[in-house]
């Protein structure tokens, strides 16, 4: 089967694509990497049926050539975490209600079924848990930029059964509550993972509000799966589903729990949520789903409990997370790394503007003013990185520059480095003139 994942490069994506591989099927990802990142999808390149595409859903032609294709859609690219939706509510009312726009009507055009990626906000501030599908949703005032999100959201499915009922669209709509596990980006307000990166740093673990608000966590793989099953029951079409976990804890014993588990020293600290999120935001003291309508029709099961879910992300975060950015520190280790680094780098600089054919004719034809401009910026990767990784980035960024053209990412810092020319290594390069939609030919 041909299966689409729109932001498929975040981080439920990834482990979507990941199962669906395994099955067998030939995946296709579309990502903008606006909070999602090349190193979730890095492993998966080597499979000759993953392909991978950087570019925005709201790219019609694109979309509508990756949907040509498929048998079947998976919706998941979203503006998404609490921190970026109170801070760019604008990027996410458009990218969640045109995205998901585009991503049906090219659908409905050729019958593609659609999975579409919902969440449990649109619950908003309803008391009345755990919440059943068919209850009413109770979002807040439009002055308060978190509620942009769960309206965005609820648009999204009333959209999707719209197309299911006036145009015989296929959908199968799931609220995500709270999914965690490895991957997950701490960075736009998600509480496991910056909880343990703060306990495993030894940082003060930062609590939101008085900390007695409970969630409820569910393991990524375990949405996943029931994502995939519901797509392959046809009852499911044209329904809601809850999917998550109904295992519910506040968020003090979550910090308490982490903190043990992680044999850490940290504090627990309290934040006032005016001061995390600014004056005005509002947060539910419970969200717990009611599991009963996917129990019935795929015979649900979370497998995984939070215990296990915090071990996972405490030993993935501690050996397999890239290292985390971006400090300036200058110990006597990093010393020797930056004499080392900038040494490579003028010698390769003055190598090259050295070495010529007897003709006269020189090697390499880069103007200096284009290596002068590749030295800034290669220092400036430099000062956000910590030594090691700037080692690879530097040279990394130094093979760029030889034969690009275009803006490429660095692989190991993520940090967007301008340089002057399409790279020929398409793995390292993430934003490559020359990848453009190259696997459509
Ligand atoms: N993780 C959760 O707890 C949770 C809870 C409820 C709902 N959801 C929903 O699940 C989906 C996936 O969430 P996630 O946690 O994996 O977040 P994520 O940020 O890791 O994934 C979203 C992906 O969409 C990509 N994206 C955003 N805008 C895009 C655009 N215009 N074009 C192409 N790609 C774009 C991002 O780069 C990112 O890779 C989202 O729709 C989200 O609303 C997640």
């Amino acid at each position: 089967m041909y299966a689409v994942i729109t932001g498929g490069a975040g981080f439920i994506g990834s482990h979507l694509a990941e199962a669906l591989l395994a099955r067998g099927d030939v995946v296709y990802v579309i990502d903008d990497l606006s909070t999602g990142t090349i190193r979730n999808i890095d492993h998966l390149k080597v499979n000759d049926r993953f392909h991978y595409i950087v570019d925005t859903i709201e790219n019609v032609p694109v979309m509508a050539e990756l949907v040509d294709r498929a048998d079947i859609v998976f919706h998941l690219a979203a503006a998404v975490g609490v921190r970026l939706v109170v801070e760019s509510p604008v990027r996410t009312i458009e990218t969640n209600l045109r995205g998901t726009e585009i991503v049906l009507a090219l659908a409905a055009k050729k019958q593609k079924p659609v999975f579409l990626a919902s969440t449990s906000e649109v619950y908003g501030k309803s008391e009345h848990v755990p919440y059943s599908e068919d209850d009413d949703l109770l979002i807040g005032p439009p002055h308060v930029g978190r509620w942009s999100y769960a309206c965005s959201k609820a648009m999204d499915e009333f959209l999707a059964l719209a197309y299911w009922r006036e145009r015989g669209l296929p959908v199968v709509i799931g609220r995500l509550f709270n999914t965690v596990g490895p991957r997950q980006t701490g960075r736009y307000g998600m509480v496991l993972p910056r909880f343990v990166q703060q306990a495993l740093k030894g940082e003060p673990i930062t609590v939101y509000g008085d900390g007695e608000q409970s969630r409820c966590f569910g393991y990524v793989e375990d949405v996943v799966q029931a994502i995939i099953r519901l797509m392959e029951t046809p009852e499911a079409v044209g329904h809601v589903f809850n999917i998550g976990n109904d295992e519910e804890i506040t968020i003090n014993e979550l910090a308490r729990r982490v903190k043990a588990l992680s044999n850490s020293t940290s504090q627990i600290v309290h934040v006032p949520y005016n001061q995390a999120f600014g004056e005005g935001f509002e947060d539910m003291r419970r969200r717990v789903p009611d599991l009963r309508k996917i129990r019935r029709t795929i015979g649900y099961e979370p497998r995984v409990g939070i215990d296990e879910i915090i071990r996972r992300v405490i030993e993935y975060e501690r050996y397999h997370a890239p290292v985390s950015p971006p400090r300036w520190s200058f110990d006597r280790g990093n010393f020797y790394y930056y004499i080392i680094l900038f040494s490579l780098f003028f010698i390769t600089v003055s190598l090259k503007s050295v070495t010529s054919f007897p003709s006269g004719e020189q090697v390499f034809n880069h103007s200096r003013l284009s290596w002068l401009l590749s030295l800034i910026l290669c220092a400036l990767c430099i000062l956000p990185c910590n030594a090691q990784q700037c080692c690879a980035c530097l040279l990394h960024a130094y093979v760029c520059s030889c034969v690009c053209d275009s803006v490429c990412v660095c692989v190991v810092c993520d940090l967007q480095v301008l340089l002057i020319t399409a790279c020929p290594i398409p793995p390292a390069c993430s934003r490559r003139r020359a990848c453009d939609h190259h696997w459509f030919s």
